[in-house]
């Protein structure tokens, strides 16, 4: 890998990491800061992409245009779908869709994007068993899934919304950028992969979970994507 791209959606996400770089240059584009340098000695790009799934397709075209990078990663937290998920654990993604994508009107399933070739974005396999290998390496006392990753514009704090999420699309995990991230990859044939830790289970608790355990998530995140990046 000559340059490994890393996105998170919020500052808590991506801080950690930026202050483990040897940071060369950081660029202002489209008002995201590209903070390029060195992280365990690999070269890297680091960027708050915003919340969202235009902000993260934005994002993803600006480090495939500017800066060629040959993967991407993406990381942050997530709402639990899967039910043998703890918070704190980590999911690494197979693959990813957009739940909230509907042209039902037009007698398309939830979740089909019309007239592309697939709405599931495969992540790369190299980076999934690498990500879950080390996982389980530098956080023995969590769980690490593989599974998709569905993604929309909705924060999902209600149990009914979270059913319908796990009964449509089998997810193990929902976040709001993941599969923009991978459609934009898959658009720019580059390799992919979301890790996800779980800040909260994506019921009528969520909101209150998530903001007593999104740090604790995000510790085990920027460990696993340091020891990921050394391995790349
Ligand atoms: N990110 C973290 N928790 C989430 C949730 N419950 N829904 C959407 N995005 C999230």
């Amino acid at each position: 890998m000559n340059r490994i791209g890393i996105i998170g959606a919020m500052e808590e996400e991506v801080n950690q990491l930026k202050e483990r770089m040897q940071v060369r240059e950081a660029v202002q584009i489209a008002s995201m800061e590209f903070v390029l340098g060195s992280l365990e000695g690999k070269e890297v790009v680091v960027v708050r992409c915003g919340i969202g799934k235009v902000n993260a397709a934005i994002c993803t075209q600006v480090l495939a245009d500017q800066y060629q990078v040959d993967c991407i990663i993406n990381t942050g937290v997530a709402g639990a779908l899967y039910q043998k998920l703890n918070i704190g654990d980590i999911v690494v993604s197979t693959d990813a869709l957009q739940h909230d994508m509907d042209a039902t009107g037009f007698g398309y399933p939830m979740g089909v994007i019309p007239r592309m070739e697939t709405s599931i974005f495969e992540a790369d396999r190299g980076l999934l068993e690498a990500a879950r290998k080390t996982c389980e390496e530098v956080n023995p006392d969590i769980q690490v899934f593989a599974g998709r990753i569905v993604s929309g514009d909705q924060f999902i704090s209600d149990k009914e919304t979270k059913e319908r999420l796990i009964r449509q699309f089998q997810g193990y995990c929902t976040e709001m950028e993941g599969a923009a991230i991978a459609q934009a990859a898959w658009l720019n044939q580059i390799p992919f992969l979301i890790i996800r830790a779980i800040s909260d289970k994506a019921d009528n608790s969520a909101e209150m979970d998530y903001g007593e355990f999104e740090a604790k998530a995000i510790e085990h995140t920027v460990k696993l994507v340091g020891a990921l990046v050394l391995r790349l």
